[in-house]
C-alpha cells in the first residue's frame, strides 16, 4: 500500500469547511487505500503565539473532530505531533540543508510575518515549512492530501528530499501533493476571492464545523454574492456563487452541472436557503460525535498514545537512517 501523511493545526476551536472539503475529507477516503498517517500539528501551532491551556484543549478538540468526520484508528494512524520527538529532530537536520533565501520565499511566511510585523514574527514561523517537510519525509509518504495553499510547502518538501538524497544517498521518498482541484480552495463567504481561513477570515466568512448550526445557516444566507441573477458556475466572474455551488456539490455528491440545471430560473436566495439546510444537516451529526469523543478524554488520550506509538515505529527508523547518512556517530 502506498503511504500517505497529512497534518492539521489545532489553532482554532473548530475546523472550518475549507479544512474539511479541501483536505480532511480526502484523509477519510485515503485511509481505505493507503497506509495512512495523520497528525495534529501542535508544534506548528506555537509558531505564531498561543495560550497553553487553550492549545491543550484545541488538540483534543481537533482529534475528536477528526474522529467524528470519519477517521478510524483501526484504519489509520492518528497522533499528536509533539508526542513523536523525531519530528523536531529531523527538522533540525533539514534546517541545515535549507537555504535562507529559499525559506524567505515561502509566501505563507511572508503573509503571516507581514501581518505580525517582521520584527515580532518568530524564527519558528520562518522555519515552519521545514518542520512540515520533516513531518512528511519521516513517514516516507508517497502522497500528501492538502488544499491548494500548501502547494508551495510541498514543493519545498520535494526539493529537500531530493537534495538530501543526492547529498547523502537515497533516504527519503519524494512525496507528491494530492490536491483535489474542485475543492482545493474554498473561499471566504464575505470575500469570495480570498480563501476561507482560520487566521485571516472574518467570523462571517467561515463556516465552523462546531458552531451553532443556526449560525452557519445565517452565514450562508448572508454570503456575498455577485451582480446578476443567474445561477451559473463561473469562478472568474461569479466567485461567490461558484463557491456556494462548490460547497453544495461537495456536501451532497451532486454534480455542479446537475445543480445548475435544477436551479435554472431560481434566485440566489433559493440556492442559499437550500444550501443552508444542507450545511445544517451535515454538521449536526459531526457535532454530536465530537461531543461523544470529548466526553471521554481519557479514552481519547489513549487512542492518541497508541497512534504515537505506531507513528514512532516508522519515524524512529527513518531518523536513524538519516542520522547515519549525515554522519552522526551512532550511540554505542
Ligand atoms: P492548516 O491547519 O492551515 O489546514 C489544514 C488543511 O486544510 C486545508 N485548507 C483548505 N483547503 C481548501 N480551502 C480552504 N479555504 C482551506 N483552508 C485550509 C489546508 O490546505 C490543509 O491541507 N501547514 C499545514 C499543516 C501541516 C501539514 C504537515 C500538512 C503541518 N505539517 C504535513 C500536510 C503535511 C497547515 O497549515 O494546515
Amino acid at each position: 500500500r502506498p503511504r500517505v501523511l497529512s497534518g492539521i493545526q489545532p489553532t482554532a476551536d473548530s475546523f472550518h469547511l475549507g479544512n474539511y472539503l479541501g483536505a480532511v475529507r480526502n484523509w477519510v477516503t485515503m485511509q481505505e487505500t493507503h497506509d495512512a498517517f495523520y497528525c495534529v500539528v501542535d508544534l506548528h501551532a506555537i509558531t505564531a503565539g498561543h495560550e497553553p491551556e487553550v492549545l491543550r484543549r484545541r488538540v483534543r478538540v481537533s482529534a475528536a473532530q477528526l474522529l467524528a468526520v470519519g477517521l478510524d484508528p483501526e484504519r489509520c494512524t492518528l497522533f499528536v505531533q509533539s508526542h513523536v520527538p523525531e519530528h523536531p529532530q529531523l527538522a533540525w537536520v533539514l534546517n541545515c540543508i535549507t537555504g535562507f533565501g529559499e525559506a524567505s520565499r515561502m509566501t505563507q511566511f511572508k503573509d503571516k510575518s507581514a501581518r505580525q510585523g517582521t520584527e515580532r514574527a518568530s524564527v519558528g514561523l520562518f522555519t515552519y515549512p521545514v518542520l512540515q517537510a520533516a513531518d512528511i519525509l519521516l513517514y516516507q509518504a508517497d502522497a500528501v492530501p492538502v488544499g491548494e495553499d500548501q502547494r508551495q510547502h510541498l514543493e519545498l518538501t520535494r526539493d529537500l528530499a531530493q537534495r538530501f538524497n543526492s547529498l547523502y544517498g537515497p533516504t527519503f521518498t519524494v512525496p507528491a501533493p494530492h490536491i483535489v482541484r474542485d475543492t482545493a480552495k474554498i473561499t471566504d463567504l464575505q470575500d469570495p476571492t480570498a480563501k476561507m481561513s482560520k487566521s485571516a477570515s472574518s467570523p462571517a466568512g467561515i463556516i465552523e464545523l462546531l458552531e451553532e448550526p443556526a449560525k452557519s445557516a445565517k452565514k450562508i444566507r448572508s454570503a456575498v454574492t455577485d451582480t446578476g441573477r443567474e445561477i451559473i458556475f463561473d469562478p472568474e466572474n461569479k466567485p461567490g456563487i461558484a463557491n456556494l455551488l462548490t460547497i453544495y456539490a461537495a456536501l451532497t455528491g451532486r454534480g455542479i452541472d446537475n445543480l445548475v440545471e435544477s436551479y435554472a430560473g431560481a434566485g440566489y436566495g433559493d440556492l442559499k436557503k437550500d444550501l443552508a439546510e444542507v450545511v445544517v444537516e451535515f454538521v449536526r451529526p459531526i457535532q454530536e460525535r465530537t461531543r461523544t469523543f470529548l466526553d471521554d478524554p481519557a479514552q481519547l488520550d489513549k487512542l492518541l498514545a497508541i497512534g504515537a506509538e505506531k507513528a514512532r515505529g516508522v519515524s524512529s527508523a527513518t531518523l536513524r537512517t538519516a542520522y547515519d547518512r549525515i554522519g552522526f556517530l551512532a550511540p554505542a
